[in-house]
């Protein structure tokens, strides 16, 4: 018993930890990954863009526009699948900033699961000064995930049963499909 409401706080503290980088109250201004990108996509960084950009994540705003998705959204909300908050929670980040100060004028919801939706809203991190300390950038809101039982959580805040399509989650087949290290020596 015990250790079952251990590991249900544990679940909470991994759970919030992450969210930040998803709720609207977070005081960090979205960039839009083409401003991440200006840096994260070359060979020796680790091609960070081109890895993102050939996986679902860039697509997953376009997968809302399809008519397989506004048949799931009205079916169930009555509306089209882009104006459904319900949605577009996990299909795209800062739909629902209220704060348009927060918006970086590169950001677009059209891209969908972007770097910012795992790392955390950029606009006090991205400059290269912060961000080669990871201690800075952390301190200016990048998330970072202290094990592998904490990067699980992350994707399961999404790849979970209240995805109205949702596949088995397999976290070592599917990091390994995004996978984007920079790379040693
Ligand atoms: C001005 C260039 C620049 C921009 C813009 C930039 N980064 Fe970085 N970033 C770096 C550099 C340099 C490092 C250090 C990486 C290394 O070890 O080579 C880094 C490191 C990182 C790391 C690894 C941190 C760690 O230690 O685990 C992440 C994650 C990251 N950046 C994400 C982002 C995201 C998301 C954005 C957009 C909001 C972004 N970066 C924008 C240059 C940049
Ligand atoms: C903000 C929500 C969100 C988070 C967090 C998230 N994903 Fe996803 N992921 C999606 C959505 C939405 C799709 C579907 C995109 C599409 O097909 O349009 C997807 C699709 C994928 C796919 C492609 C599906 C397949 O079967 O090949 C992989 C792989 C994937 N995610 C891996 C991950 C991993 C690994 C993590 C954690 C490190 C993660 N995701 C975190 C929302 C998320
Ligand atoms: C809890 C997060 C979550 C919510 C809420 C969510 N999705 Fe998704 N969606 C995902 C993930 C993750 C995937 C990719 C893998 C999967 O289906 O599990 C996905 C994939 C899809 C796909 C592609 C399915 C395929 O087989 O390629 C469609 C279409 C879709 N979602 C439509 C919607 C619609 C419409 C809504 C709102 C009614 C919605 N989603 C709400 C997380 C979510
Ligand atoms: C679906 C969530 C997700 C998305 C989208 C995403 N990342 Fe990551 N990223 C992660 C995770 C998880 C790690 C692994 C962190 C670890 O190993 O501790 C990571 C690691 C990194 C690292 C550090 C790699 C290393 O070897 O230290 C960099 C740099 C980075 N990401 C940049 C980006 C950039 C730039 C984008 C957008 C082009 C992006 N990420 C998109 C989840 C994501």
């Amino acid at each position: 018993m015990i250790r079952r409401v251990y590991v249900l706080i544990f679940a909470i503290i991994t759970i919030t930890y992450f969210i930040p980088s998803q709720v609207s109250a977070q005081p960090y201004g979205y960039e839009g990954v083409q401003v991440c990108g200006t840096c994260h996509k070359t060979e020796k960084q680790g091609l960070q863009l081109k890895i993102w950009q050939e996986s679902a994540h860039a697509n997953a705003y376009k997968t809302l526009q399809t008519p397989e998705a506004d048949k799931i959204a009205l079916e169930k909300y009555k509306k089209k699948a882009v104006d459904t908050p319900e949605c577009l929670d996990c299909h795209v980040s800062g739909y629902d900033v209220k704060d348009k100060k927060l918006i970086g004028a590169k950001f677009k919801i059209e891209e969908g699961v972007q770097c910012e939706t795992c790392h955390g809203a950029g606009s006090a991190y991205k400059n290269l000064k912060v961000m080669k300390s990871r201690e800075e950038s952390v301190k200016n809101g990048l998330v970072v995930w202290k094990d592998k039982a904490e990067l699980k959580a992350g994707c399961v805040t999404c790849h979970n049963p209240k995805s109205p399509t949702y596949k088995e989650f397999n976290f070592d087949k599917m990091w390994a499909k995004i996978a984007h290290p920079v790379p040693k020596g």
